[in-house]
C-alpha cells in the first residue's frame, strides 16, 4: 500500500471513488451528493487550504481523505478531516486508519496544531480523535449529532476553551452536512 498527497490531476478518479463508496454504503443519492461535495471541495478551495491524502495499491486508488482549513477563535492553525472513503472491497483491513495517520503526520510536519472531524467516535477514536464539547470549540453550524463532534491536538497542548465562532471552507458550508 502506498500513501501520498492528493494531486488535482487525479480529481476524476477520486470523485468516482467517493461516489462509488458512498453509493454502496448509503445509497445512490448520498453517493452523488458526496461526489459533488468532493468536486466542489477540490475546485473551490485554495490549494493552501486543502490537503488530500490518497492510498494506492498497485497503482489503483483504494482510499482518499481530505483535510480543509478550519478557522478557530484562538487563531491556532487548524484543519478539519472530511470526507473519508475507503474502496468497498478494501474496507476493514486497516487502510482507513493508516491513511488518516499518514495525513496527521503530514499535518504535524506543517505545524498544524488542531484537527477536527465530525463522524463516528468509535472509528475516529482509533486515530486519536476525542469527543469535544461545543463549550470548548463551537462547530460552524448546528450539529444534528453532537456526539460526533471530535478533535485532537497535534502539538501536545490541551485544547483550550475558546470564545467565538469557527469557520469551515465554503464547500463544507452547507448546514445539511452538519
Ligand atoms: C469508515 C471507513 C472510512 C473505515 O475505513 P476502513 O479502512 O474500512 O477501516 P479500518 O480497517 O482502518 O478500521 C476498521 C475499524 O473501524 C471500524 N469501522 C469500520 N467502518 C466503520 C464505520 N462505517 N463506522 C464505524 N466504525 C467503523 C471497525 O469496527 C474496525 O474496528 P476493529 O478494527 O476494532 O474491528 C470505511 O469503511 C468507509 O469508507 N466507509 C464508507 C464511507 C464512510 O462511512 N466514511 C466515513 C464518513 S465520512
Amino acid at each position: 500500500m502506498n500513501f501520498s498527497l492528493f494531486d488535482p490531476s487525479g480529481t476524476h478518479d477520486i470523485v468516482a471513488l467517493f461516489v462509488s463508496v458512498f453509493s454502496a454504503s448509503e445509497g445512490d443519492d448520498e453517493g452523488i451528493s458526496i461526489g459533488d461535495l468532493v468536486s466542489n471541495l477540490i475546485t473551490s478551495t485554495k490549494p493552501s487550504d486543502l490537503i488530500g491524502c490518497v492510498a494506492t495499491d498497485s497503482g489503483n486508488i483504494v482510499g482518499c481523505i481530505f483535510f480543509s482549513r478550519f478557522i478557530v477563535p484562538s487563531g491556532q492553525v487548524a484543519f478539519i478531516l472530511s470526507p473519508v472513503a475507503i474502496d468497498t472491497k478494501h474496507q476493514g483491513s486497516g487502510i482507513g486508519q493508516q491513511l488518516i495517520n499518514f495525513g496527521l503526520e503530514y499535518l504535524r510536519s506543517q505545524k498544524v496544531s488542531l484537527v477536527f472531524t465530525y463522524g463516528d467516535p468509535v472509528f475516529y477514536s482509533k486515530t486519536g480523535f476525542e469527543q469535544i464539547s461545543e463549550n470548548v470549540v463551537k462547530a460552524p453550524f448546528p450539529l444534528s449529532q453532537p456526539i460526533g463532534w471530535l478533535a485532537q491536538s497535534l502539538d501536545g497542548e490541551h485544547i483550550q476553551a475558546m470564545n467565538g465562532s469557527s469557520k469551515c471552507v465554503e464547500a463544507l458550508s452547507d448546514p445539511s452536512y452538519w
